[in-house]
């Protein structure tokens, strides 16, 4: 099934208007650094492990710290430091896309995320890759 998302900037030209889209929750957030992305894959399925790390941003706190999985884990699951979780999803070989979220409280009773996901190519060597990935995404709950 195929699913067509109408942003708002095809609105936008379906309507012929246009507007500059800004997203100014993401705009200051920092790169985060993947180190030591490896990938390794038997009949029973694929394993992936990486180290990630953030600087502090003016809106976020730093964080570093190692994830690992399998490709049929059931969706995001949390690293060594349970702020982080992680996923990864198969595309066409050798690409994986990775999928990161950052899950933080500014205050007490609030939280707020940032997600990012990035297709990466890593052949399966147990060839350590490293990359920057940008969080994209910024979600809350007050
Ligand atoms: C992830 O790392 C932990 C700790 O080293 C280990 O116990 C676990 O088996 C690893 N999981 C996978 C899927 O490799
Ligand atoms: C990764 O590739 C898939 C398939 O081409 C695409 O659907 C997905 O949006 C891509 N993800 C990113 C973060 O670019």
């Amino acid at each position: 099934m195929r699913v067509t998302l109408l942003t708002p900037v095809a609105l936008l030209s379906t309507l012929g208007l246009s507007a500059p889209i800004t997203d100014a929750g993401t705009a200051a957030a920092p790169a985060w650094k993947v180190t030591d992305f490896t990938t390794g894959c038997s009949p029973g399925g694929c394993v992936y492990s990486f180290n990630i790390h953030a600087a502090k941003s003016a809106n976020t706190p730093a964080f570093s710290t190692t994830c690992n999985g399998t490709d049929e884990q059931n969706g995001l699951q949390p690293c060594e430091d349970a702020n982080i979780l992680s996923n990864l999803k198969p595309e066409t070989y050798p690409k994986w896309e990775i999928i990161v979220q950052h899950k933080w409280h500014p205050e007490e009773g609030s939280t707020r995320f940032a997600t990012g996901s990035k297709n990466v190519s890593v052949p399966d060597t147990n060839k350590a890759a490293s990359f920057t990935m940008e969080p994209t995404a910024e979600s809350g709950v007050e």
